[in-house]
C-alpha cells in the first residue's frame, strides 16, 4: 500500500487482517515510526486493534523504503492522495504520478498496479505511458479499484462492501484480484468488473450523486422552514420508496470532508475537459457553497443580529462524526465568520483540539462538553456524535437565556420546548 492515511492504512491493515502479507509504505517518516510504535496517526473507531494485532502477527509491516517494498509485492496499491490544485478545480495528481515514476524503477517480475486513490478518467493510461516508458508491457498491468469506505465507518465499509469495482480487461489481472477480494465476494460484495477508464468514471459520479443527495435534502429543509413541515418527515416519506433509499437524505450543514467537494469539482473539470456539461452537478457545488452563509444568517437570526461580543460555543468541528478529519469541514468557514462579527467561540470535539484554530484569535478548544457550553449564549451542534446526544442543557448553561442551534437535528423540538429551552433545529 503506497500513501498510509485513511485509506491506505485502512485497506492495508484489513488485507493483512484477511491473511495477506501487507507493507504500508509512507515518506513521512514520523508517520511510519509512529506506527510502528503502536502510534495510530488518525481516530478511526476499530482500527488501532486491529493494526496492534495484524503488526504483532507480522502480516502488517510499515516502511519508508519504497524501492524495497515494491521489489517484494505482488499487487500495488496506490493510496495517496489527490487533492484539488490550488488554483483550480482538477485533481492535483502530482502525488499519483511521483509514485508511478517511482515505482518503475523497481519492476523486475510481473506486478499488478492499482490506483485505490480517487483519479480522473484516462489517469490510469497516463500511468500506464509513465511506466511503459522504463518497463516491458509483459511486466505490469495497471487497475483501477476505487475505494467506497466511509471515514468513521471504514473497517465495516472494507469489509463489507456494496460492491467491488475492478477497472480491468487483463484476464491475468482480474482473476488474481477477485481472489484477493474472494473473502469478501462470499460476504455478499458484487463484483463489478469493467474497463479501468469506467471504474475511475463509478467513483466520481457516486461521490456526485451522494454530494447531490445531501444538497437536495438540505435545500428542501430551507423550504420545510417557512412552511411549518419537519424535513425529517420527508425524509422517512422519500426514504422509504426503495429508488430513493434513505441514506444521505438528512439535512444539515454543507457537505465536507476530504472527498465529496474536490471530487465534485475534479467530475466537472473531467465534463469541462471533454466538452459537455454536468449542470446538475455544477448547481450542487454551488448550492452547497451557499449553504454555511445560509446558516451563518440563521445564527444570526437567532442572536437577533447581536453577535458582538457573543459567546458562540462548537460542539463538534470536523465534517461528521467519528473522524479526525477537518478536511473542508463547514467549520472551517463558519468560525472565522462568527469571529469577523465580534464573537468569541470555544469547541470542544471528542478527537481533540485542531491545528487549524490553534492560531485564530478569540477561538479556545475546551476539553469537555461541560466547559465547552457552561458560558455560552448559544451552542451550535456541528457534528453527530453520540457524545452529545443526551446532554443536559438545563443543568450545566450559566446563562439562563442560552439558545441552541443544532445543525443536526439530534434534538426534539417538543422536548426542548417543554424544558423551555430556545432550540432552533434544521427544516423544523
Ligand atoms: N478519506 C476517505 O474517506 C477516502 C475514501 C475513498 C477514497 N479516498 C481517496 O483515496 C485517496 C487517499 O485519501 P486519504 O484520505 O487516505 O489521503 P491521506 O492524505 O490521508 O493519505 C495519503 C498518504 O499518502 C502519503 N504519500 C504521498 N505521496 C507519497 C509517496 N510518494 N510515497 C509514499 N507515501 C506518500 C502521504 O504522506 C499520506 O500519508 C484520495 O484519492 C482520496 O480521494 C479517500
Amino acid at each position: 500500500m503506497i500513501g498510509t492515511g485513511y485509506v491506505g492504512l485502512v485497506s492495508g491493515v484489513c488485507f493483512a487482517d484477511l491473511g495477506n502479507d501487507v507493507i504500508c509504505i509512507d515518506r513521512d517518516q514520523k508517520k511510519v515510526d509512529d506506527l510502528k510504535k503502536g502510534i495510530i496517526p488518525i481516530y478511526e473507531p476499530g482500527l488501532d486493534e486491529l493494526v496492534l494485532k495484524n503488526y504483532k502477527n507480522n502480516r502488517l509491516k510499515f516502511s519508508t523504503n519504497l524501492k524495497d517494498s515494491i521489489s517484494k509485492s505482488d499487487i500495488i496499491f496506490i493510496c495517496v492522495g489527490t487533492p484539488s490544485k490550488k488554483n483550480g478545480n482538477d485533481a492535483d495528481l502530482s502525488q499519483i504520478f511521483n509514485v508511478a515514476k517511482e515505482i518503475r524503477t523497481s519492476i523486475s517480475k510481473f506486478k499488478i498496479i492499482i490506483t485505490k486513490s480517487t483519479v480522473p478518467v484516462t489517469t490510469g493510461d497516463n500511468i500506464e505511458k509513465i511506466i511503459l516508458e522504463k518497463v516491458s508491457k509483459k511486466l505490469f498491468s495497471v487497475v483501477s479499484n476505487p475505494e467506497f469506505l466511509r471515514e468513521g465507518e471504514a473497517i465495516r465499509d472494507f469489509t463489507y462492501p456494496d460492491r467491488v469495482v475492478i477497472g480491468t480487461k487483463d484476464k491475468r489481472s482480474n482473476k488474481i484480484l477477485k481472489n484477493l477480494y474472494s473473502p469478501l465476494i462470499s460476504k455478499g460484495a458484487k463484483y463489478v468488473n469493467t474497463s479501468r477508464r469506467a471504474a475511475e468514471l463509478i467513483k466520481y459520479a457516486s461521490n456526485a450523486f451522494l454530494a447531490t443527495k445531501i444538497t437536495f435534502i438540505n435545500e428542501l429543509a430551507n423550504l420545510c422552514e417557512k412552511i411549518d413541515v419537519n424535513i425529517e418527515d420527508i425524509s422517512i416519506g422519500m426514504g422509504l420508496d426503495k429508488r430513493i433509499g434513505s441514506r444521505f437524505l438528512r439535512a444539515g450543514p454543507a457537505y465536507g470532508g476530504s472527498c465529496f467537494p474536490k471530487d465534485t469539482k475534479a467530475i466537472i473539470h473531467t465534463s469541462d475537459k471533454f466538452n459537455t456539461n454536468l449542470s446538475v452537478i455544477k448547481s450542487v457545488i454551488k448550492s452547497n457553497e451557499n449553504r454555511s452563509s445560509l446558516l451563518l444568517k440563521r445564527v444570526f437570526d437567532i442572536l437577533k443580529g447581536k453577535i458582538k461580543n457573543k459567546k458562540i460555543c462548537f460542539l463538534g468541528v470536523t465534517f461528521k462524526a467519528n473522524t479526525d478529519d477537518m478536511r473542508d469541514s463547514s467549520s472551517l468557514s463558519m468560525i472565522p465568520s462568527l469571529i469577523k462579527k465580534g464573537a468569541t467561540v470555544n469547541y470542544f470535539d471528542p478527537t481533540g483540539e485542531k491545528d487549524e484554530f490553534k492560531r485564530t484569535k478569540n477561538v479556545v478548544f475546551s476539553v469537555n462538553i461541560n466547559s465547552a457550553i457552561k458560558d455560552s449564549d448559544l451552542i451550535i451542534i456541528h457534528t453527530e456524535w453520540n457524545d452529545f446526544k443526551s446532554i443536559n442543557f438545563k443543568k450545566i448553561v450559566k446563562n439562563k437565556n442560552f439558545r441552541i442551534f443544532d445543525m443536526r437535528n439530534i434534538y426534539s423540538s417538543i422536548k426542548m420546548k417543554e424544558q423551555k429551552i430556545k432550540y432552533f433545529a434544521i427544516g423544523r
